[in-house]
């Protein structure tokens, strides 16, 4: 299979509805989407994800702004022509039809001849695991099965760009794990160029080369999962990445030392401000003394991690988490010291939100 990159420049789509009211729903998108990778479209309900696939897909058309497919703008190409496989959350296979011939129907148009198009079907009900399930009808499947079906369907004319809709959300929790570690290796296995759009971060996260972050149709943050869980471009990339999330101190910065309340939580060189903390469950470190002292409200041990919860010495009512090793025996009610380590804790302009 020929693997592409694609190119988004300057993408944007308005939709205008009949009382007048616009809808920015994608706003100058520019992205790449290296080869043979897979590329996680990350954000909130109306984010503008699926807007976006389908202007790839060449479903909707954009306001403006260019796709291209390697070497080719393919702007003004219809979707079938484009060369894509698509696959929705709801599988959209046809229900008096065999598997067999579901995944042959896109190939049937094409008029390949029946025995290719037999071995092209049966290679790729093999290749996403269900190639003992050819003569069955979908009612005869289970959710997960159902979405290799839709897998296999979207793969069979050998496309050059792979685009899936949220393609695990009706799943329960066990297939929606397992059928998202199937994508993967079918993924890898193909080399193809593959988008993958889903609100939820840990299944962009776990499935990703890289993802993009997405709020109100505008581009927030694109990288490697863990760079950009690492290094936030922004207070709402810090909040909308990790689980359980970053916990928020509204603080400020004085004589470069970094305030909350009368705790010291580091040093930056900065003008005196006020400044948002952000600072991840797994960012504080456990200490003899400190000038952070905390009582913990309560613990929850799962595995190997101990999660304190405790009460912010500031906000009553309030409370933050911070993951510590097992090996610590607290109990609710003990005072504790926090340190948070360096590289976990993150400021944010006050105002813009914008990492300082
Ligand atoms: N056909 C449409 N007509 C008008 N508004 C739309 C249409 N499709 C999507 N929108 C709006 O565009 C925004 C982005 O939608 P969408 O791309 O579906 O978001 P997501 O897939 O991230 O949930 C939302 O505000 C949505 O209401
Ligand atoms: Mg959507």
């Amino acid at each position: 299979m020929e693997t592409i990159t694609i190119r988004l420049e300057g993408l944007t789509k308005i939709f205008q509805a009949k009382n007048k009211e616009e809808t920015v729903a994608v706003s100058n998108l520019d992205i790449t989407i290296p080869a043979g990778k897979l590329v996680g479209l990350l954000g909130p309900s109306g984010c503008g994800k699926s807007t976006t696939l389908y202007m790839i897909s060449g479903l909707l058309k954009p306001n403006e702004g260019r796709i291209h497919f390697g070497d080719s703008d393919v702007t003004s190409i219809p979707p079938e022509d484009r060369g894509i496989g698509l696959v929705f959350q709801n599988y959209a296979l046809y229900p008096h039809m065999t598997v067999r011939q579901n995944i042959m129907f896109p190939l049937e148009n094409l008029k390949v001849p029946k025995q290719q198009a037999l071995a092209q079907a049966q290679k790729y009900a093999d290749l996403v695991g269900i190639g003992e399930l050819m003569n069955r009808k979908p009612v005869q499947l289970s959710g997960g099965q159902q979405q290799r079906v839709a897998i296999a369907r979207a793969l069979v004319k050998e496309p050059r760009v792979l685009l899936l809709d949220e393609p695990l959300s009706n799943l329960d929790a066990r297939l929606r794990l397992q059928t998202r570690e199937e994508i993967k290796r079918i993924q890898r296995e193909t080399g193809i160029t593959t988008i993958f759009v889903t609100h939820d971060q840990e299944e962009a996260m776990s499935i990703s080369d890289e993802i993009v972050l997405m709020r109100d149709g505008v581009m927030q943050q694109k990288g490697a999962p863990q760079d950009v869980y690492d290094k936030p471009d922004n207070l709402f990339v810090a909040k909308f990445l990790g689980s359980p999330p970053i916990n928020i101190f509204e603080g400020e910065i004085k004589d470069n030392k970094v305030l909350f309340g009368d705790s010291t939580f580091g040093t930056k060189k900065l003008p005196d401000q006020p400044v948002t903390i952000g600072i991840r469950p797994e960012g504080f470190k456990l200490v003899d003394k400190a000038d952070f002292k905390v009582q913990v409200e309560y613990v929850e041990t799962i595995g190997r991690d101990t999660t304190l919860i405790i009460n912010n010495p500031l906000v009553p009512g309030e409370t933050f988490r911070a993951i510590v090793d097992a090996d610590h025996r607290i109990i609710p009610g003990d005072t504790i010291y926090l340190e948070p380590k360096e590289h976990k804790m993150f400021l944010f302009d006050k105002e813009s939100g914008v990492v300082l």
